[in-house]
C-alpha cells in the first residue's frame, strides 16, 4: 500500500521535472566541479539539486532506474496522503487519500511503521516538519529537508549504482538504514537516497575463519538487520548466543550503529559493537566492492570501526563475535514525586545514585535511566547484571538502597532474574517513540570525572532540567571488557575506554518553530545544557551517534587522538567527498548553507 503511493506519483513526477527544468544541458562530463554559490560573504562549490542545469535529465535517471532493477522512486514525506496537495520541487501533485492519511496518522509514533517508510526521519527536528500528519487537507505540505529521490536497493549492483550516480553528477548522497539518526544524518534537503533496508541475511557460524586471531562463534548480517532480529534468531541457536547491540531494538547493527562505535548492555563486558567486528563487505566512494578485515584494507577496517557513519564507505555485510548468552538479573528502580516532593531530598537521591556509577561498571554493570522526562523523576529501567544471579546484583547494589534507606527517601524497586540476557531484554527494556521533535546532544562523564566531581556533575544535570532539557544516561565502561592492547583496533575516543556515564540531552522544540526559537534552542543545547556538563566532566568525550551536531571543537570531543588518521583515511577513501554526514572526519568545508538546505563546500 505505501509503495504504491510512491509508484503513483512517480512517473508523473519525473515527467513535471523534466517540463520546469526545459532543455538539459549537455551530459555532464565526469565529476562536475560544483554549483557556485556565495552566501553570507563567503564563495562555495555546491551538490546539484532540482532546478540547476546540472540535475540529470529524465533519460539518466530512466538509466539509473534500470540498472537499479526499476527500484528508483521519488520520495515524498511520509503524511503527503494527508494533504491535497504536496508542493513537490517539480510543482504541486495531488495526495491525498483518507485511508493511507488515517494509517500515517495512526502510526506516526510507530518506530518500526517509520523504519519501513523509504526514506522517514524518526527524529523529525531534521526534516523541518513541514509536512505532519493533519486533519485539514488545505494545510501546505513542502518537502522541507526531505530527501527526493530514493533507490530501494536490492542487491550490491543497486548500491553501487547509486554511489557511481551521485558521484557522476554531483548529487547530495544519502544512505539509510532505519532511519534512527538523531543528528538529521539519514535525512537531506534534495538529495538522492540509498535505502538498505532490504539486506537483510543473517548467517551464523561457530568458528570464525576469516582474518585475525579470533576462531570463535560469529555472525554475517546485512546492511539492513535490526537488533531485534538478529538477537532473536541468535537466541534461537543450541546453545543460546548474544552480541552486542545497542539497548534500542530497532537501530540497525550494520549501519550507523558500528560506524558510530554502537554501546549496549554489553558494552561493559564486551565493548563497543566496532569492538566485535570481524569483518565488513562495503562499496567505497569509487563505487567499487571491498572486504575489510584485520588483514585487508585494514585501515578501512579500523576506520568503520567508530570512525564515523557515512564517511568511508557504504556498508554491504557485517561480521561480529557472539558469545554464549548466560543468565542475567535485572532491577528497576523508580524516585518521582509519588516518592518524594521535597526537591531537596530528591536531588540527595540523585546524587547518591550517581556517585556509585564507577562502582556499578567497575562491577560489570551496564545501567539505562531517564532524569527528569517528567519532571523530578528518576526512572531506571534497568540496572543489568549480564552473568549475575540475583543475590549478586543485589550485593553490587546493596550499598546504593543502605545510603538511600539512610537519608530516609522512599522509592520503587523490584528485581527479576532471567535464564538468558535475550530474555531480560525483552522483559526489561521498554519500547521508544518515533516521530518527535528535540534537538539532542550529550556527554559522557569519565570515571575519572564521577571520582573528582560527582557534586558538580549532579549540579549540571540539574542545570539541564532547569533549561527544559531532560535526560537519557547510559551508565556502562567501554575498556573493562577490551583488552588494552586492543583498545586501539577501533576508531571510537579513547577516552571511552574510561566511561563511567554516557547521556543524552533532550531539548524539545519542534521542528516547524520559528528559526529564531530554533536558534536559541541551539544555543541553549551547546553553551549552556552541554556547556555545564563539559565544565563538570573535563576528561569526558561526546559520541557521535547520540550528539550535538554542532558540538564545538567537534574532532577532539568525538574522536580524540584517534581524529589525524581518521581525517588522513577520509581523503584517501573519499577524496571527492561523495558522502557526508555532519561533523564525520574531514568535512570541515562543508557546509548546509541557506538555512540547512544545499551541502556546499568553501572554495
Ligand atoms: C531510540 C534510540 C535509541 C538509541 N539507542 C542507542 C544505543 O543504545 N546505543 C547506541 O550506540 N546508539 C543508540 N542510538 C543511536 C544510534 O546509534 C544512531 O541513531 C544510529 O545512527 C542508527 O543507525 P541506523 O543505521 O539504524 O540509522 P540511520 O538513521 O538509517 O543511519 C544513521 C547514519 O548511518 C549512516 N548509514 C546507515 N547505513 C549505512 C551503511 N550501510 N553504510 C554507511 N553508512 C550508513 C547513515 O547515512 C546515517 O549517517 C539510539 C537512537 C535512537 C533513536
Ligand atoms: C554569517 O556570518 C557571520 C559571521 O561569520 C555569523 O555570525 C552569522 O551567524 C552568519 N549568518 C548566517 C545566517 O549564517
Ligand atoms: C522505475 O521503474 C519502475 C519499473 O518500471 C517504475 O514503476 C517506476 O515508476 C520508475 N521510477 C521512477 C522514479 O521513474
Ligand atoms: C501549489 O499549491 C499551493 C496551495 O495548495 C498554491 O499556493 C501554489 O500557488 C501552488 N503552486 C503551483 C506552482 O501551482
Ligand atoms: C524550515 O523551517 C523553517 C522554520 O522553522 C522555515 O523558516 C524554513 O523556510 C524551512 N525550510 C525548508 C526548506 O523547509
Ligand atoms: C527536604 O529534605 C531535606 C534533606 O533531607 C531536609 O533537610 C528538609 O527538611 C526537607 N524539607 C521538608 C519541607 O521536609
Ligand atoms: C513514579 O513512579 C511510579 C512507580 O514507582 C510510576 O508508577 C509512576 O508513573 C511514576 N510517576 C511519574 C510522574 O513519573
Ligand atoms: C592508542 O593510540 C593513541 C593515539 O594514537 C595512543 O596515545 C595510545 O597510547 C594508544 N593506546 C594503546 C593502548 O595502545
Amino acid at each position: 500500500m505505501r509503495s504504491l503511493m510512491f509508484n503513483v506519483v512517480t512517473s508523473a513526477l519525473l515527467l513535471v521535472q523534466n517540463a520546469v527544468a526545459g532543455p538539459q544541458a549537455p551530459a555532464a562530463t565526469g565529476a562536475s566541479k560544483g554549483v557556485p554559490r556565495t552566501w553570507n560573504g563567503t564563495n562555495y562549490e555546491c551538490k546539484c539539486y532540482v532546478g540547476d542545469s546540472c540535475w540529470p535529465n529524465l533519460q539518466k535517471w530512466n538509466t539509473l532506474n534500470a540498472t537499479v532493477g526499476g527500484n528508483l522512486r521519488i520520495s515524498t514525506p511520509p503524511a503527503a496522503p494527508c494533504y491535497n496537495s504536496y508542493q513537490s520541487p517539480w510543482g504541486n501533485i495531488s495526495t491525498y487519500d483518507a485511508a493511507q492519511c488515517a494509517s500515517i496518522t495512526a502510526n506516526f509514533a510507530s518506530e518500526q511503521f517509520q523504519i519501513d517508510l523509504p526514506t522517514a526521519g524518526l527524529w523529525t527536528y531534521f526534516t523541518n516538519d513541514t509536512c505532519r500528519p493533519t486533519t485539514n487537507p488545505t494545510d501546505t505540505c513542502t518537502p522541507g529537508y526531505y530527501p527526493v529521490v530514493v533507490i530501494m536497493a536490492k542487491k550490491t549492483s543497486h548500491i553501487q549504482a547509486g554511489i557511481r550516480f551521485a558521484s557522476q553528477n554531483n548529487l547530495r548522497l544519502i544512505i539509510r538504514n532505519t532511519g534512527h539518526d538523531f543528528l538529521g544524518r539519514s535525512v537531506g534537503w534534495g538529495a538522492l537516497v540509498i535505502n538498505t533496508h532490504s539486506f537483510q541475511d543473517v548467517a551464523f557460524t561457530n568458528s570464525w575463519k576469516g582474518a585475525g586471531t579470533y576462531k570463535g562463534s560469529a555472525v554475517t548480517v546485512g546492511a539492513g538487520v535490526q537488533a531485534i532480529n538478529v538477537l532473536k534468531m541468535a537466541h534461537a541457536l543450541d546453545p543460546p548466543k548474544v552480541m552486542v547491540t545497542g539497548e534500542c531494538a530497532t537501530v540497525g547493527v550494520a549501519g550507523g550503529l558500528v560506524q558510530g562505535g554502537g554501546h549496549g548492555p554489553l558494552t561493559t563486558l564486551k565493548g563497543f559493537l566496532a569492538d566485535t567486528a570481524l569483518e565488513f563487505e562495503v562499496i567505497t566512494a569509487d563505487g567499487v566492492p571491498r572486504k575489510a578485515n584485520a588483514k585487508t584494507n585494514s585501515d578501512l577496517f579500523w576506520a568503520l570501526r567508530g570512525g564515523g557513519p557515512a564517511s568511508f564507505a557504504v556498508i554491504v555485510s557485517a561480521t561480529y563475535k557472539t558469545f554464549d548468552d548466560v543468565v542475567s538479573t535485572g532491577t528497576l528502580l523508580n524516585i518521582n514525586t509519588t516518592h518524594t516532593t521535597n526537591a531537596t531530598l530528591f536531588w540527595q537521591a540523585v546524587t547518591t545514585f550517581h556517585s556509585y556509577s564507577n562502582h556499578f561498571v567497575d562491577n560489570g554493570l551496564y545501567v539505562y535511566y531517564e532524569l527528569g522526562t517528567t519532571g523530578q523523576n528518576l526512572h531506571v529501567q534497568p540496572f543489568v547484571g549480564i552473568g549475575k544471579t540475583p543475590a549478586q546484583l543485589q550485593a553490587v547494589l546493596k550499598p546504593l538502597f543502605d545510603d538511600l534507606d539512610a537519608m530516609g527517601i522512599k522509592y520503587d524497586t523490584s528485581t527479576k532474574s532471567f535464564k538468558t540476557f535475550f530474555d531480560l531484554y525483552i522483559d526489561m527494556f521498554e519500547g521508544e517513540a518515533a516521530g518527535n521533535s528535540a534537538l539532542t546532544g550529550g556527554w559522557t562523564a569519565s570515571r575519572t570525572d564521577v571520582a573528582k566531581n560527582n557534586a558538580g556533575i549532579i549540579s549540571a544535570y540539574q542545570n539541564v532540567l532547569n533549561n527544559g532539557a531532560f535526560i537519557v544516561g547510559h551508565m556502562w565502561n567501554a575498556g573493562a571488557g577490551v583488552p588494552a592492547a586492543e583498545w586501539n583496533n577501533s576508531a571510537v575516543n579513547p577516552r571511552f575506554r574510561d566511561a563511567s556515564d554516557k547521556v543524552i540531552t533532550i531539548v524539545p522544540i519542534g521542528g516547524n518553530a520559528p528559526l529564531a526559537d530554533k536558534a536559541a534552542a541551539q544555543q541553549k543545547l551547546t553553551y549552556v545544557v552541554d556547556g555545564g556538563l563539559r565544565a563538570a566532566a573535563p576528561n569526558g568525550a561526546a559520541y557521535i551517534n547520540e550528539a550535538d551536531p554542532f558540538q564545538p571543537n567537534w574532532q577532539e570531543a568525538f574522536w580524540g587522538t584517534n581524529y589525524p588518521r581518521l581525517l588522513t583515511l577520509r581523503q584517501k577513501w573519499d577524496p571527492n567527498g561523495v558522502f557526508y554526514a555532519v561533523s564525520t572526519p574531514g568535512t570541515e568545508k562543508w557546509e548546509q548553507i541557506e538555512y540547512g538546505t544545499r551541502l556546499c563546500k568553501k572554495v
